[in-house]
């Protein structure tokens, strides 16, 4: 038995309009009911949909949360969505760093650190994510990369913020390529990462803190990838836009 719940998270990225958003909630919301309490759900909609969302959502076990934040509070800031406008609509999770962000909006882990401090802050929950490249894990930098990326994303959170937090790693080669990092590949890293904050928090805060996976999660993969010691949940993307492949892949990871 696991100390820690598992959380699953579904990421949409750019996918499904506010009423494709609707019908697919309501019918996701009665699948996924009878894991009441069995362990923490949440999707992630684009900006358009999470109104919605959080309508249909309401009182179900399934949060919501946005897939990124600005760092700032208000003003002009064309473009930008924030923290108090998401907490608003009844959101409850951040996405922050993800691959794609750092990729194509040159997003740096000390970016990323403002937008999960400013999440904190606000009273929302982020998701920081990290991850290396395939060039990084081929030239054998997996290990320094995390730690910088794990360093500089989460410098400076308090005790209490690092509580809140949750961390994915996501190895950028993983994610919808279908290829998956193996159970025994994913879970060395997540050690590391977990060995990172024992020294930053010591043990008594780092044996809490939320670690999820991502990249090509699938129903056929998740119970494996959940049943690492360090693998807390799972962050999907491709394999949450289906009712019936993210009802498995929930139901599998909890076996
Ligand atoms: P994937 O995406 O499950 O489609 O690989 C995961 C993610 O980017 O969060």
């Amino acid at each position: 038995m696991k100390k820690r719940m598992l959380f699953i998270a579904g990421n949409w990225k750019m996918n499904k309009t506010s009423s494709e958003a609707e019908k697919f909630l309501v019918d996701l919301k009665s699948k996924l009911a009878p894991f009441c309490g069995k362990l923490n759900l949440a999707v992630c909609p684009a900006f358009t949909a999470l109104e919605t969302s959080t309508r249909i959502l309401h009182g179900s076990n399934i949060g919501v949360g946005s897939q990124d934040i600005s760092a700032k509070d208000s003003g002009a800031f064309t473009g930008e969505v924030s923290a108090k406008m998401l907490l608003d609509i009844g959101v409850r999770y951040a996405i922050v760093g993800h691959s794609e962000r750092r990729q194509y909006h040159a997003e740096s882990d000390a970016y990323v650190n403002s937008k999960a401090k400013k999440a904190l802050s606000s009273g929302l929950i982020p998701i920081v994510c990290i991850g290396e490249t395939l060039q990084e894990r081929e030239a054998g930098k997996t290990s320094n990369v995390i730690t910088t990326q794990v360093k500089g994303s989460l410098a400076g959170l308090t005790d209490d913020e690092m509580l809140k937090t949750v961390i994915a790693y996501e190895p950028v080669w993983a994610i919808g390529t279908g290829k998956t990092a193996t159970p025994a590949q994913a879970q060395e890293v997540h050690a590391l990462i977990r060995k990172l904050l024992t020294e930053a928090y010591g043990e008594a805060v780092a044996e809490k803190v939320i670690i999820q996976y991502g990249g090509s999660v699938k129903a056929d993969n998740s119970q494996e990838l959940m049943s690492q010691k360090d693998i807390d949940g799972a962050l999907v993307g491709g394999a949450s836009l289906e009712v019936e492949g993210f009802y498995n892949l929930v139901a599998n990871a909890i076996k």
